[in-house]
């Protein structure tokens, strides 16, 4: 099972954003990973939509823009203009089913990846009636709102429950679409990955282990991705 890995900007240093991104495309990087907070769904204010564009111009990556915002239906026609490839919005700032789809509608009607994001304590019921309408599922493993908080264990189960209800409806060919994507978001690192791609998770979104004083983002995507390579049964 191929794992892509999202390097999140957030915990890199913003006065070099341009160079930061440049980096992680260098050192294998699938995807870049934008945390939007806007103050009020979290606590924290981070980028706009004109930081996609900018940062847009120094990769050729996609842009995976994951909205901790209110109202984010209001968002996506702009943050899809700007560049973004995929734009993840959370469950839990929809009043329901009904709105929540048809910001997926839109996510998806603008050429841009829709995503969902359950919050730690969002359970996967809450997806119930939005199948079909989402091509990934960000399962949370920290509380939404900052880099470096340790990976919450508990958060297993979920990823497991998600991965199986995914290759379920993909091998039904539900809605006729691909098998939704499980991704993973907080305390990722060369510990908890593995735990989380043996649960069923496919996708990575690392913020302090890959940009970090303590290495270079070269070493801290080599780790990340020797530890869920599993290893050449013909070798050694
Ligand atoms: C948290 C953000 C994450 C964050 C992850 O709200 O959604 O993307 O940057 O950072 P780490 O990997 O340090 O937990
Ligand atoms: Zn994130």
């Amino acid at each position: 099972m191929n794992v892509e890995i999202a390097p999140s900007i957030l915990a890199a240093d913003f006065s070099v954003l341009g160079a930061a991104v440049r980096a992680a495309q260098d050192a294998g990087a699938d995807a870049i990973h934008v945390d939007v907070m806007d103050g009020r769904f979290v606590p924290e204010i981070t980028f706009g939509r004109r930081m996609v564009e900018a940062l847009a111009r120094h990769t050729s990556l996609p842009m995976d823009v994951h909205l901790m915002v209110a109202d984010p239906q209001r968002h996506v026609a702009p943050f899809a203009q700007s560049g973004a490839g995929a734009i993840t919005v959370h469950v839990e700032a929809f009043t329901g089913t009904v709105p929540a789809r048809a910001a997926l509608d839109a996510i998806r009607a603008a050429g841009a990846n829709p995503g969902i994001a359950l919050k730690p304590t969002t359970p996967p019921e809450a997806l119930e009636d939005l199948w079909g309408a989402f091509d990934r599922i960000l399962v949370m493993t920290v509380e939404p709102g900052a880099s470096g908080q340790p990976f919450m264990a508990q958060m297993l189960p979920k990823i497991e429950k998600l991965a199986a209800e995914s290759g379920r409806r993909h091998e039904a060919h539900e809605a006729g679409v691909p098998a939704v994507q499980i991704a993973v978001d907080g305390g990722i690192d060369e510990r908890t990955a593995p735990l989380c791609v043996r649960a069923g998770a496919t996708y990575l979104v690392a913020g302090s282990s890959v940009f970090s004083a303590r290495r270079s983002v070269a070493d801290g995507m080599a780790a990340l991705r020797a530890a869920v390579t599993a290893p050449d049964p013909s070798s050694g």
